[in-house]
């Protein structure tokens, strides 16, 4: 992890946003630089509203005076910056790490550009040694669990100061060790349509470009254009 690769990735993304924008802001470490900056650029005069991605983020952004909207008023959101946990150069994500993947996968779902930034250690041939976040109703942690099994994922619930980590939701997060990944579309699909899931930290085809902070470089990988 590289806070100044993370810092020059987050510059590079809110340079694509312009007065007038809905804005839709992620979670985690690295989102954090850019929401700061964005701060800035309010202070100094830009005009947008905000929709935040976690209550932390609200927080944030709160402290930063940045005008919030109420995502249930809006139609689109013009532009997302969020972080990732795992992305791969066909900008397929493994998101979740910061427990916000529901919100954020909804925010991303009516996003039109989707911008995510990271330092380099998030880039990886193939997905999965990062666990895949999967949010959960407290009620069906043992039937996701064996489901999962069929699909042989290995699932720990995810703990935080000895009880069970909550999400904004009040939902839980099981952490799914798939190995590594080799269709995660396919399986995206599978995790869809298992009951008891809410959602899943796989993102697929949702993300227009990622901004990756290498050294002092910038690698930025697009999606083909639809
Ligand atoms: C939050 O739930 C996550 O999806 C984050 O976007 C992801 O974990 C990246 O976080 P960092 O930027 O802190 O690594």
């Amino acid at each position: 992890m590289n806070d100044q690769e993370k810092i020059n990735a987050a510059l590079k993304a809110v340079s694509f946003v312009t007065g007038g924008q809905i804005v839709g802001l992620g979670t985690g470490s690295t989102a954090y630089f850019a929401i700061c900056e964005i701060g800035k650029m309010v202070r100094e005069g830009l005009q947008i509203q905000a929709i935040p991605t976690s209550e932390a983020t609200r927080q944030l952004a709160i402290e930063w005076q940045i005008p919030l909207a109420d995502i249930n008023t809006v139609q689109q959101i013009d532009i997302t910056i969020d972080g990732a946990d795992e992305f791969t150069r066909d900008l397929q994500l493994i998101k979740g790490g910061g427990g916000a993947l529901l919100r954020e996968k909804i925010v991303a779902s009516i996003t039109t550009t989707q911008i995510i930034i990271a330092d380099g250690s998030k880039e990886v041939e193939q997905l999965g040694a990062f666990k895949v976040p999967i949010e959960v109703i407290p009620f069906a942690v043992n039937a996701v669990t064996k489901r999962l099994h069929l699909l042989k994922g290995n699932a720990t619930l995810r703990h935080k100061n000895g009880n069970a980590f909550q999400t904004d939701q009040g939902n839980f997060i099981l952490d799914v060790d798939f190995g590594l990944i080799n269709a995660p579309a396919a399986l995206a699909k599978e995790l869809d349509h298992i009951t008891g899931i809410v959602e899943h930290g796989l993102f697929i085809d949702l993300a227009a470009m990622v901004i990756c902070g290498k050294g002092d470089a910038l690698e930025i990988y697009e999606a083909a254009k639809k």
